[in-house]
């Protein structure tokens, strides 16, 4: 919750939601709620999520590349403060919906500096609108009756400076200008979308969320005020940042197999299916022995998982004291990106997550079964 804060006391007149996607969770988001924040949902499910946990509908922004009418139908239902419209025949579709206020999401053509996979900003990216068709999305939604409250923009995820954004806000500044002398229209709202990464390795540091803010609403006001445009509410979806450090995966240490001359593998019970960031997106880690973590490296160890793909290696190497059957393996900055995006492959039940705080720990989500996985089974 401490980063929650900081998120609120670094930028005190914005509003501030939740990326449920880096991990959907109920309790998580009554926690949240708690603090002031609200959810940014792009599906149904998450939607749902963040009812369930009684999200209040003005702390609630509805995005989606592809949303179907039933999602639009939900969000007005759930009293979504905000819809972020995607693409062109949302226009219609969310005036036919109901939909009474919007962002319209636009693409700066800013290759962020991140993995391909997690690039949102660029020429040519499935999100948003070519500023020319946002343009005219404006021009259509106003024309359709809806509210047109202001812009998004999101270049893309575990952003580890602030360039990219700072960069972002100055041809947003531009693209609004644009508008106002085009269409007479002016945003009252920019939505910078989220981004902020965190530290997964020791070699990769990132800014913390307040000094990411910070640099970000200096931006803002100094583009805004080149153009003369009047001061826009902000508001930040962070989803990596608020909950990524926030969790330790803790894996139960089996096999450990001197493979070659150069690698020893450590297995653990999961892999893969718990935490596909490797795989996808070739992600580094790093790890501990949680039972022994006073005791000195003994040299360099793979962890691998037990799924059946030569693949399921979570870290390539990392010095441990010497492993043991039996060791507890911790990971820490799990909590963003890994549960919520775990399959069930090689039929292997997903973790629990437990909250921890001030010496107590709270199950937030139960440990999936055998039964669980097999529950969609017919016959
Ligand atoms: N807002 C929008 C519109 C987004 O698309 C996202 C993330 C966020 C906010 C939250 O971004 P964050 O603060 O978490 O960077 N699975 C990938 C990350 C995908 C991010 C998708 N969009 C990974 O594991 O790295």
């Amino acid at each position: 919750m401490a980063r929650a804060r900081a998120y609120r006391e670094a930028a005190p007149s914005a509003l501030i939601v939740y990326g449920v996607k880096a991990f959907p969770n109920v309790a998580l988001l009554r926690l949240f709620a708690g603090e002031g924040l609200g959810a940014d949902v792009s599906t149904l499910g998450e939607l749902t999520y963040a009812r369930k946990a009684g999200v209040a509908g003005e702390r609630l922004i509805v995005h989606g590349n592809n949303k179907s009418d039933e999602e639009l139908s939900a969000a007005v239902a759930s009293g979504a403060s905000l819809v972020v419209l995607d693409a062109l025949d949302e226009v219609e579709r969310a005036a036919a919906a109901g939909v009474p206020r919007v962002l319209i999401r636009v693409t700066p053509g800013i290759d962020a500096e991140t993995h391909d996979a997690i690039k949102t900003g660029h020429h040519g990216s499935k999100f948003g609108l070519p500023p020319r068709q946002a343009r005219e999305a404006v021009r259509l939604a106003r024309a359709a009756g809806l509210d047109v409250a202001g812009l998004h923009v999101h270049i893309g995820s575990q952003l580890l400076d602030t360039s990219g954004v700072r960069m972002t806000i100055d041809w947003l500044a531009a693209f609004a200008a644009e508008c106002r002398v085009e269409l007479g229209w002016t945003p009252e709202i920019v939505n910078l979308g989220g981004g902020l990464g965190i530290q997964y390795v020791e070699d990769e540091p990132a800014p913390s969320p307040g000094e990411f803010v910070r640099a970000l609403l200096t931006e803002l006001d100094r583009a805004w005020r080149r153009h003369d445009l009047p001061e826009p509410r902000l508001v930040l979806e962070p989803g990596r940042s608020l909950v990524g450090p926030a969790a330790y995966t803790l894996y139960r240490v089996g096999v450990v197999k001197q493979a070659s001359e150069t690698a020893t593998y450590v297995a653990v019970d999961g892999g893969m299916s718990d935490n596909p960031r490797p795989q996808l997106y070739g992600a580094r880690y790093s790890a501990l022995l949680a039972n022994r973590a006073a005791e000195k490296p003994a040299g360099s160890f793979a962890v691998c998982g037990k799924h059946c793909e030569s693949g399921d290696v979570m870290i390539e190497s990392v010095a441990l004291p010497e492993p043991r059957r039996g060791d507890l393996l911790a990971v820490p900055c799990t909590g963003a990106y890994t549960l919520g995006m775990g399959s069930n492959y090689n039929a292997l039940p997903r973790p629990a997550a437990v909250l921890a705080a001030e010496g107590k720990a709270r199950l937030i989500r139960r440990r999936e079964t055998v039964e669980d996985v097999l529950r969609l089974e017919q016959g």
